[in-house]
């Protein structure tokens, strides 16, 4: 009988990063200069991010060392245990085994502090004194606030809008660790103030928080920019999620047969899976599913094309799977998941075969987030349920498969979308093809 729950010493935190990028069976497309449509150079990122995170993010070598002084730091929480979901299988009646890698114990409460303790240090070792970012449900802007109070920089978010009055406890709690934060659009930018005066009313999203905080890294030198998700670094950092999951499913004496991630930009589920995609090319049958909303469904329904990462056109474009950077997705509680685009990593990974997408309504994820806290205890996060309902899904085919998800976050700042949930509140969105076909009309043009 495998165990409940695998535990790892903390001497077996990883030491050095995993990047997929030595192994992918055809080679990642550059991003490109908005300008020029040239490949970008590591100068044309100075400006914004700091010299290490720019060779990361640049970098072909399969393994990239932790420094010491983050990994002291992830023994905050780390290694995070690998849990048997005992309970649910049971109600679920299914001969499946359900795993949970439990992210949702680091003090802000996600997977997200992997990679901000990393972005800190390397822009505190080269003297930024503050950080600039976006957040949607606030999960990275808390991150973040948590890691700059640790290193001592000063801490900018803009939150956006829809979920800044969603979600007031992660304002909170980015308070308490000493950030400063900001409902985009804001009037504190050209491209906040530019999206006010066209849409007052906007609930905002990724896309327009992201222009914001660029922009604000932009105009001032003692700042730089940092990025929640997407960027090759972000997912690179988080690989300690998959590579301590391979250690543990060793000792349970197991093999994944099934990985399942929810995908916003692609971080905690690239963290996951991408340590298996060597087990993947050898073992195809091993299946990593992408699981995202129906009411923002780039990787289901959205175009493989060289687009803006943001919505004021500030970034390099990069070639995802996009609904075109002038969609705003609809105020879903899921605000972790309200992005346009995908990390490229995850979306050539799907153009190849080796990743499948699902999307599902917010209903159905709230369902399946029920069964799992009426079953399992905890409470998971919006964003973290779908990749539950998939794993429920997958589980209720009763083939006798082990499944493994990342339980990204907990739910615990999220209870208005639970009680929408529960007084019959929350509605389903689906993405209707017509908008897709509008945005995509701006997508731009590469040669
Ligand atoms: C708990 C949780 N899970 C998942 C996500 C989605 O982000 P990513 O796709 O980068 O993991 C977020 C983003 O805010 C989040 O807060």
């Amino acid at each position: 009988m495998p165990p409940e729950y695998v535990h790892l010493p903390q001497d077996e935190i990883p030491s050095a990063w995993y990047n997929v990028l030595a192994d992918l069976p055809e080679p990642l497309p550059p991003p490109l200069h908005p300008g020029t449509g040239k490949p970008l150079t590591p100068d044309d990122l100075a400006p914004i991010f700091p010299r290490a995170l720019i060779e990361q993010e640049m970098s072909g070598d399969r393994w990239v060392a932790i420094p010491s002084e983050v990994r002291e730091l992830y023994k905050i929480w780390r290694p995070t245990p690998l849990v048997r979901a005992v309970r649910l299988e049971k109600a679920l009646k299914t001969n499946c085994r359900i795993y949970f890698k439990n992210e949702s114990l680091s003090p802000s409460g996600s997977h997200k502090l992997n990679t901000s303790l990393a972005q800190v240090y390397y822009n505190k070792k080269e003297g930024v004194a503050r950080l600039a970012t976006e957040t949607g449900a606030g999960q990275w802007g808390s991150s973040l606030a948590f890691a700059c109070k640790v290193f001592g920089l000063q801490c900018t978010v803009y939150m956006v809008k829809s979920s800044y009055h969603q979600k007031p406890y992660r304002r909170s709690l980015m308070h308490i660790w000493g950030g400063e934060v900001f409902p985009s659009p804001s009037d504190r930018t050209q491209s906040g103030r530019a999206i006010l005066a066209e849409h007052p009313d906007t609930p905002g999203s990724l896309g327009i928080a992201i222009s914001e905080a660029v922009e604000d890294a932009a105009m001032h030198a003692d700042t730089k920019y940092t990025l929640g998700s997407v960027l090759n670094h972000v997912l690179l950092h988080q690989t300690v999620i998959g590579l301590e999951t391979k250690r543990q499913l060793q000792l349970a004496g197991e093999t994944a047969d099934v990985l399942i991630g929810c995908v916003g930009g692609g971080s905690n589920f690239g963290g996951l899976c991408l340590p298996f995609i060597p087990d993947k090319l050898k073992r195809p049958e091993l299946e990593i599913i992408a699981v995202e909303p129906s009411a923002c469904p780039s990787l289901t329904k959205g175009v493989y094309a060289y687009d803006f990462g943001d919505t004021a056109k500030l970034t390099p474009l990069v070639k995802m799977y996009t609904l075109g950077h002038s969609f705003v997705p609809p105020g879903i509680h899921a605000g972790g998941l309200r992005y346009h685009g995908t990390a490229p990593i995850i979306a050539h990974l799907t153009k190849l075969g080796l990743i499948r997408a699902e999307a599902y309504p917010q209903n159905s994820v709230f369902e399946a987030a029920l069964q799992f806290a009426s079953t399992e205890g905890f409470v998971p996060a919006p964003e973290t349920s779908h990749a539950i309902r998939s794993a429920i899904d997958r589980a209720k085919r009763n083939d006798g498969k082990c499944i493994v998800m990342c339980y990204s976050g907990h739910g615990h700042f999220d209870m208005s979308a639970y009680d929408a949930y529960l007084s019959g509140k929350l509605e389903d969105y689906e993405h209707p093809d017509a908008a897709i076909d509008e945005a995509l009309r701006h997508l731009p043009v590469v040669r």
